[in-house]
């Protein structure tokens, strides 16, 4: 992506620290960073670290620098700001219109997006003022992250630690890819995603697996719990991937232990996003030992069997009733064209046979789709419509996906 101009607003909480690594990533992404700290801000973290990192001059008030008139430059010139972390006082500030300091200030003039982080105690998180705050600067237009679980300053824990740096720069790059706003459309839907690939034990130490990293489905997880939604993510095997803050996360190994987890969690889910590399065999027998080489029990090959097909079988308990609060059930596809026909297809036959409403479709091969960080591909629906999703991160794509979703889920 070209260079932008992007603002890193730091308020004074204890993971102004974590700011560190968010001017660090985007710089090395190529961005010219300006990082406006609040006064409060710099008792965590010293001016020279902004400036350092940064390679800008760090100012706190709208009475230096005067000539440049930066209380209004910094926020004209600004492709992204991004506040990280962004306290309760901030928020409440930045929602009252203040521009009592060159930050506040800073956010009354841009019109660009803008990017909250925020980070505070659960229970100021939780409190009406700040509920209140959230709800009116995503009225605006401004994204707020939903705050990472877990320990907090102290020994509490809770909602309220600032969300990971890779999933604030994630975030930040989406909202410069997109041009436009993620909006927050999908409170009250429930989705259910499964994402990474399983894994079919031969023995207890080895089993058939496949290169299915879990990347798209843990970003299609990621984008549809900031728009509102509540996420659970069943997950496979993915590669140490972090959890999406604000998503509920179940492990599973096996095809049949992602089958159970699906079955359990889907009469309550409104969305299904089938994104999990399913193995369509597993081993007949598990041996209880580990196979020896040598031994009486050395395999000369090995039988297989089919697994349930996940998404079809979902897809029937719809049909017969079963999920009446389930309205859009969404596969995934890795195609390759043969001398049969093209990628697509193929594509509109497995939508056909799997009965879907939405399928994304990617074209596989050297260095695509798999273990990588971008895609591109198709999202074809049961409507007929096709949409060539254009190539970008996985979080990009993950947020035209969630569009298309939000478009159904709207719809009814
Ligand atoms: N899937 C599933 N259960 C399986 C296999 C696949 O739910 N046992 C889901 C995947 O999560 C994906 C979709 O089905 O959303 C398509 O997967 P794919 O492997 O392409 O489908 P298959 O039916 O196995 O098609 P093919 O005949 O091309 O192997």
């Amino acid at each position: 992506m070209a260079a932008k101009r992007i603002v890193v607003g730091v308020a004074g909480g204890i993971a102004a620290y974590k700011a560190c690594s968010v001017i660090r990533q985007l710089s090395e992404a190529g961005h010219q960073v300006r990082v406006v700290p609040t006064e409060s801000a710099l008792q965590f973290v010293g001016a020279a670290t902004f400036e350092a990192l940064s390679g800008q001059p760090v100012r706190t008030g709208v009475f230096e620098d005067v000539p440049e008139v930066p209380h209004v430059r910094i926020g004209q010139q600004a492709d992204l700001i991004v506040v990280a972390p962004a306290t309760a006082d901030l928020l409440a500030r930045a929602v009252a219109g203040r521009a009592d300091d060159l930050l506040t200030a800073t956010l009354l003039t841009v019109r660009c997006p803008v990017l909250f982080a925020p980070a505070m105690h659960t229970e100021m998180w939780q409190h009406p003022a700040t509920v209140a705050n959230v709800a009116t600067l995503r009225a605006r237009g401004a994204v707020v992250l939903e705050p990472a679980a877990g320990r907090l300053t102290g020994a509490d824990t809770g909602p309220g630690r600032l969300p990971e740096p890779d999933e604030i720069t994630t975030f930040a790059e989406l909202l410069l890819a997109r041009g436009d706003a993620l909006p927050h459309d999908l409170s009250g839907t429930r989705i259910l995603v499964t994402a990474g690939g399983t894994r079919e034990p031969l023995d207890p130490v080895r089993f058939i697996g496949n290169r299915s990293s879990g990347k798209q489905g843990y970003a299609v997880a990621r984008v549809a719990a900031q728009r509102g939604a509540e996420v659970t993510l069943i997950a496979g095997n993915t590669a140490g991937l972090a959890d999406p803050a604000g998503v509920e996360v179940v492990r599973i190994g096996s095809a049949a232990q992602l089958r159970d987890a699906v079955s359990k969690h889907a009469p309550e889910a409104n969305v299904l996003v089938m994104a999990a590399a399913v193995a369509d065999f597993r081993p007949a027998s598990v041996s209880a030992a580990k196979i020896k080489k040598g031994s009486d029990s050395e395999p000369s090959s090995i039988d297989l069997i089919r697994n349930d097909d996940v998404l079809a079988a979902t897809v029937r308990a719809r049909t017969d009733g079963q999920l009446p609060n389930m309205h859009t059930i969404v596969g995934f596809a890795a195609e390759t064209g043969d001398a049969n026909g093209d990628v697509l297809f193929h594509a509109r036959a497995k939508l056909q046979r799997k009965g879907c409403d939405l399928l994304v479709v990617n074209a596989v091969g050297e260095g695509r789709a798999f273990e990588v960080d971008s895609n591109d591909g198709w999202l074809l629906a049961a409507d007929g419509t096709e949409v060539a999703l254009e190539h970008g991160s996985k979080t990009l794509m993950a947020s035209r996906i969630v569009d298309s979703i939000a478009a159904l889920v709207g719809d009814r």
